[in-house]
């Protein structure tokens, strides 16, 4: 039985220090108003976005010939290979592999630090604490606290300058018009179920099951997704756009390996964000299986995968201690789709939005 590595080795003590456990933020907060649509507000942690103007980057990409392509046109995705802190720290004692759910422990734990903090505030404390040790000539302090200042600093462009992480405007452009009604959407590698949450406000009135083996993501990523947060989708009454919540969707959470699922073909939509890359080309075709097996005859199998960018690499490689823990390739959409359409999926929709490529597929 492998050990498992205490999340707590992974962000630096200094780290945990400029980024406190929040009191009082969205996460956990009962909700107490509904949001026309159109709103549009930064917050301490992130941005909300119910704005119907089309998003800041949605390149369509869905004519690709998708059979034409071949492994030398595409060419071989990037892979983030420089590893955590606790990773190194765990191989050096343990002389053997992190295993892979012991890294997944570690990066959920890790981005929800993130996704917690509330960044101003953070960084105030993070200056004033640079302030300090420089008062002290404290020079290692002080390189802590720039550390921290420089993390937050990215954190804050990607998750609330850019809204590159959740991108729900992107995210919309790339799920818009499906071919179901009251669909059940199964969330494989489901972390914060944010994308199922998005699908079902669009496509209201199903239900939604998430499965993540990490059990944190159904406590807290999950468990603890604010209560307020609005998805824009449609009041299938009506037909006019309007908010939806976490709280006003059937949702189940399924802490189990995917491997394990004993579902049958049942559902209208079969999800993975960020699921793909992780798979070194050998089990990609049993990663691409996991979604097929579970999708209705002319289902919908919807998948995104980090893109293969300068600004993803550097943000891969400058928090490489919180991020890094496990496998993980950066690839360009002609590559994703070459990997689905080759392993019998037909592409129906593909883009590429700010920070993933998206595809839309059927079982062929
Ligand atoms: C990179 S994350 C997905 C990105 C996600 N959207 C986020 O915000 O972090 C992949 C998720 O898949 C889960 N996962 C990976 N392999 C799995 C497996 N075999 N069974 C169940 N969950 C798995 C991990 O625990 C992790 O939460």
């Amino acid at each position: 039985m492998a050990t498992l590595v205490s999340p707590e080795a992974s962000p630096t003590p200094a780290s945990r220090r400029a980024f406190p456990a929040p009191t009082g933020t969205p996460w956990g907060r009962p909700r107490t108003r509904r949001h026309e649509p159109g709103f549009h507000e930064l917050t301490g942690q992130y941005r909300i976005d119910l704005r119907t103007q089309p998003p800041d980057l949605f390149r369509d990409v869905s004519t690709t010939n998708w059979g034409a392509l071949t492994a030398l046109d595409v060419g071989t995705p990037y892979r983030t290979e420089k590893w955590s802190r606790a990773r190194r720290e765990y191989e050096a004692t343990h002389d053997a592999p992190l295993p892979i759910i012991d890294g997944w422990r570690l990066f959920n734990t890790s981005f929800h630090r993130f996704f917690l903090t509330d960044v101003p505030a953070a960084q105030q404390q993070a200056k004033a604490a640079f302030g300090a040790a420089l008062a002290r000539m404290d020079v290692h302090e002080a390189q802590e606290a720039l550390a921290d200042l420089a993390h937050l600093a990215i954190w804050n462009k990607i998750m609330r300058v850019e809204d590159a992480v959740w991108d729900p405007r992107g995210k919309r452009a790339l799920f818009q018009g499906l071919d179901v009604r009251k669909p059940r959407i199964l969330f494989l590698g489901a972390a914060d179920g944010y994308e199922a949450m998005q699908l079902a406000a669009m496509y209201p009135g199903g239900e939604i099951v998430l499965v993540d083996y990490d059990a944190f993501c159904a406590t807290d990523r999950f468990g603890a997704f604010p209560t307020e947060y609005p998805f824009l989708g449609v009041d299938p009454t009506t037909g006019h756009p309007r908010a939806w919540y976490r709280d006003e969707m059937p949702i189940h959470f399924e802490v189990a390996d995917i491997r394990d699922l004993t579902y049958g073909a049942e559902f209208d939509v079969v999800v993975s964000i960020g699921l793909l890359e992780h798979f070194p080309d050998e089990h990609k075709p049993l990663c691409i299986d996991m979604h097929r097996r579970f999708v209705k005859p002319g289902g919908y199998v919807v998948m995104t995968t980090p893109r293969n960018q300068f600004r993803t690499r550097a943000f891969y490689n400058l928090m490489a201690d919180w991020m890094n823990h496990g496998y993980r390739e950066l690839m360009t959409v002609e590559q994703m789709g070459r990997y689905c359409f080759t392993n019998g999926l037909d592409i129906l929709r593909a883009g590429v939005i700010k920070a993933h490529n998206g595809l839309i597929m059927r079982v062929r």
